[in-house]
């Protein structure tokens, strides 16, 4: 691995926690909450043994509840720093009965440093902040020292896949991911609309996906 990072992709902000949330936090967060020490066992903490999908940075998550939904043959791993956002998917989590989603507040970087190697059939980052100005830049998660954690993580022919409406973050990926030989170009996999993404289309905003598959090697 090269260049660790230190400098993190979020800041810790004491968020408002609605009532609700702050309930399901209280009510659920031990039936959903995947221990960091539990980990190394991921696949262990879901009722079936399906392919695994790893989502970093879910906001409200409900994009991923509809992920969830549709895909019961699916686990979802996801991971977010806010509780609030937490709070709130696992209270929807709970209402619509899902079994196949655990989730873990850590920064997805100190995640993927202690997952085992080739667990994810998927990971995929949905509208990273996209961190606009330059003396910023060093916080934007995807970087060359994340895609190496990314890989190791990935299975053989596991897909990442990244979105996000701001074109010079794009054309940031663009040339780094050029450069990568461990990784092609794939087909992009559909996935529901996000409210970062909804806000950014009503900016006039351009969005690009771009889907990565891990090479055999
Ligand atoms: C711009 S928002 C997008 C949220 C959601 N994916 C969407 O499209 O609506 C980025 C999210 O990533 C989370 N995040 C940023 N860095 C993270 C990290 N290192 N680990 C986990 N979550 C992170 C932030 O807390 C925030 O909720």
């Amino acid at each position: 691995m090269t260049g660790k990072r230190t400098i993190r992709s979020f800041v810790t902000r004491k968020g408002r926690i609605s009532p609700a949330q702050s309930n399901a936090l209280q009510q659920y967060l031990t039936e959903f909450a995947l221990p960091l020490e539990k980990l190394a066992l991921v696949s262990h903490q879901f009722p079936n043994n399906q392919p695994l999908t790893l989502e970093i940075g879910f906001g409200m998550g409900d994009s991923l509840l509809e992920m969830l939904l549709i895909s019961p043959n699916r686990n979802f791993l996801g991971l977010e720093v806010h509780e609030a956002g937490i709070g709130h998917l696992i209270n929807e989590a709970k209402r619509a009965e899902v079994t196949n989603l655990k989730v873990i507040k850590c920064d997805a970087v100190e995640v993927l440093e202690k997952s085992s190697a080739s667990v994810f059939d998927r990971i995929q980052v949905f509208f990273p902040d996209p961190w606009h100005k330059k003396k910023h830049h060093k916080r934007r998660l995807i970087s060359d020292y994340f895609m190496d954690l990314v890989h190791r993580a990935l299975l053989p022919k596991g897909i990442f896949h990244v979105a996000t409406d701001w074109q010079p973050y794009a054309d940031q990926m663009d040339q780094l991911f050029q450069l990568d030989k461990r990784f092609q170009r794939c087909l992009i996999p559909s996935r529901p609309e996000t409210k970062y993404e909804r806000r950014g289309l009503s900016l006039g905003h351009k969005v690009t996906d771009i889907s990565l598959t891990k090479m055999d090697s």
